[in-house]
């Protein structure tokens, strides 16, 4: 009889599995990042990703041609990003330990075209102060004309439900199932209870990984208060489709949004 072993852990302390869920539609994306680019930006060919994880669309940016600085606070997503690279894309891509709330270092000030942060990441920094700071030094980072691709889940408050989704992917002979979870936010602290479940199945038994944090919550006025005071303006507007065609309105139902952010 197969063993399950419960763990409360980081998730981000297993690269492969999260790259076996959420690897696999880096070229889709990648087509949109070049859409924006063209459409809003310079068109030009030094990228950054801020909490670049495991580094699947930074080496799919430098296989494309692109200069590619890319940073995480994980030392396992970033020795992942690391080891994934062929000699030949090394001398393109600039990887390093490091925290959205501080990222702006001098060599790279006003030399980023693009920066792209797509899966909610943006709500790990949970005050406004961290947020606030991050959209500082990465607007710091970007040329006059240069864009930040940003994309997370608005905050309904008023939803009451937990919200579920559930993924699965494959590592050589181990199945991975991942089941996330959102609590209904709490609108007076500012965020809502996450959890994430990974279930390893394999010829060994089960196991499981679980991770437990709070992601801070942003509704359409708060977002906007926030980019005001970062010194950014919104000139563009897409789902988590990135389907560069269909492009919505500040007031549309959908809360998974991609912003795409200029200097003002
Ligand atoms: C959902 S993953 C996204 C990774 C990658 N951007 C992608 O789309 O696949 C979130 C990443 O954010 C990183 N992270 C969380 N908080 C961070 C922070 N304050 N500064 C830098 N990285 C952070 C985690 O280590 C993790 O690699």
């Amino acid at each position: 009889m197969s063993r399950t072993r419960k763990q409360a852990e980081d998730w981000y302390r297993h690269p492969k599995y999260y790259e076996a869920i959420f690897g696999a539609d880096t070229a889709r994306e990648l087509d949109f990042l070049e859409a924006v680019n063209a459409l809003y930006g310079t068109g030009g060919r030094t990228w950054l990703e801020p909490a670049c994880g495991a580094g699947g669309r930074g080496a799919a940016a430098a296989r494309r041609g692109y200069t590619l600085i890319g940073y995480d606070v994980s030392p396992e997503m970033l020795a992942h990003a690391r080891q994934r690279l062929p000699p030949s894309l090394r001398r393109r891509v600039h990887l390093s330990l490091d925290r959205m709330e501080s990222f702006a270092p001098r060599r790279w000030r006003g030399r980023v075209d693009l920066a792209f942060n797509l899966v909610s990441t943006f709500r790990y920094l949970d005050s406004e102060e961290a947020a606030l700071s991050h959209l500082r030094h990465t607007r710091e980072l970007l040329r006059p004309e240069g864009v930040y691709v940003l994309g997370f889940h608005l905050t309904d408050y008023a939803r009451t439900t937990v919200e579920h989704e559930r993924w699965v992917g494959r590592v050589g002979q181990e199945g991975v199932i991942c089941n996330t979870r959102e609590w209904p936010p709490d609108r007076r602290r500012r965020r809502s209870r996450m959890r994430n479940r990974l279930e390893i199945i394999g010829p060994r038994g089960r196991r499981r990984i679980e991770t437990n944090w709070y992601f801070r919550t942003w509704n359409e006025r708060e977002a906007e208060v926030l980019l005001t005071r970062a010194g950014f303006q919104l000139v563009g507007l897409y789902t988590f489709d990135a389907a560069i065609d269909e492009p919505i309105s500040w007031d549309s139902n959908r809360l998974d949004r991609i912003l795409i952010l200029a200097r003002r």
